[in-house]
């Protein structure tokens, strides 16, 4: 059945390919981002592509951003049934040399933001008996990640508001699930050094960086009809870097 999603931070990596493979499967597909100026350039190129999305300005570390986005979403496009908290980013050093501000833009972008987002959403969902939350969260929240204690604590955070939510919310018929990907060819994992990168590649078992494709296709699952029993659940996508 077509839906209406919602993907924060649409237009990176990852996000692009959640929102075109939800268009893809027939849903009305809404992102946001964060930086004026953006999205200009992002849905012309979208369009070209033959999708049509609409985008709204959002700081997901800011409660009253999100409850303002929320509330355009509501009437200009309709209640959104399907939730991507994808928007994150990351500010990699050792915990030595980490300092207050590093810490917390990742909390706060990474982790309040599902606080922030879903808290707008989650309620309709329950009252219109069908809802899908799923939060992005990273392989380095299951394992740590050397050079990651902010971000690997945030994204670790993520699961257990999973967990907790989905269960208040299941006999809704909304499921909440985490979605864990390793490491996929997108700007954030280009950031890291050349031969830091190799290492890890070098690490992974199907021997190759995944693609921001393979995440999207799991996610499009995630959100279906079909995926009514899936709930509390986190799934790792890594190309066997870290089983559990
Ligand atoms: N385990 C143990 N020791 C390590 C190590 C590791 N994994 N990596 C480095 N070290 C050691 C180094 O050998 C070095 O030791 P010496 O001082 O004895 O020489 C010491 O730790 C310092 O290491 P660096 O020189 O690398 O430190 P740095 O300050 O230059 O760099 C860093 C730190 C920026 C965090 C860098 O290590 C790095 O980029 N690491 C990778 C972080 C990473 O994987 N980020 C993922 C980004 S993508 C993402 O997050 C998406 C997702 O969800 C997967």
């Amino acid at each position: 059945m077509a839906r209406i999603a919602l993907v924060t931070g649409g237009m990176g990596g990852i996000g692009t390919a959640i929102c075109q493979k939800l268009a893809d499967c027939g849903h009305t597909v809404v992102t946001t981002y964060s930086r004026p100026g953006k999205e200009v350039e992002w849905l012309a190129d979208q369009k070209e592509k033959g999708y049509t999305f609409r985008a709204y300005l959002c700081d997901v570390a800011d409660f009253e951003s999100c409850k303002a986005m929320a509330a355009k979403v509501l009437a200009e496009v309709g209640a959104v049934d399907v939730l991507v908290n994808n928007a994150g980013i990351t500010k990699d050093t050792t915990f030595r040399k980490m300092g207050k501000v590093d810490w917390d833009v990742v909390l706060r972008t990474d982790l309040d933001s599902i606080f922030n987002v879903t808290k707008h959403f989650v309620d309709s969902m329950a009252d219109r008996g069908f809802g899908r939350v799923i939060n992005v969260s990273s392989i380095n929240g299951q394992k740590g990640q050397f050079g990651q204690t902010n971000y690997s604590a945030a994204k670790a955070g993520m699961h257990g508001f999973t967990k907790a939510l989905a269960q208040e919310v299941a006999r809704k018929g909304v499921t909440v699930n985490t979605v864990s990907p390793g490491y996929i060819a997108t700007e954030m994992v280009m950031a890291v050094k050349e031969e830091i990168r190799q290492g890890i590649i070098a690490g992974i078992p199907v021997n190759r960086l995944g693609q921001p494709g393979e995440i999207a296709d799991l996610i499009t699952f995630l959100a279906g009809d079909n995926a009514g029993f899936i709930t509390g659940a986190n799934v790792a996508i890594n190309g066997g870097q870290h089983m559990f």
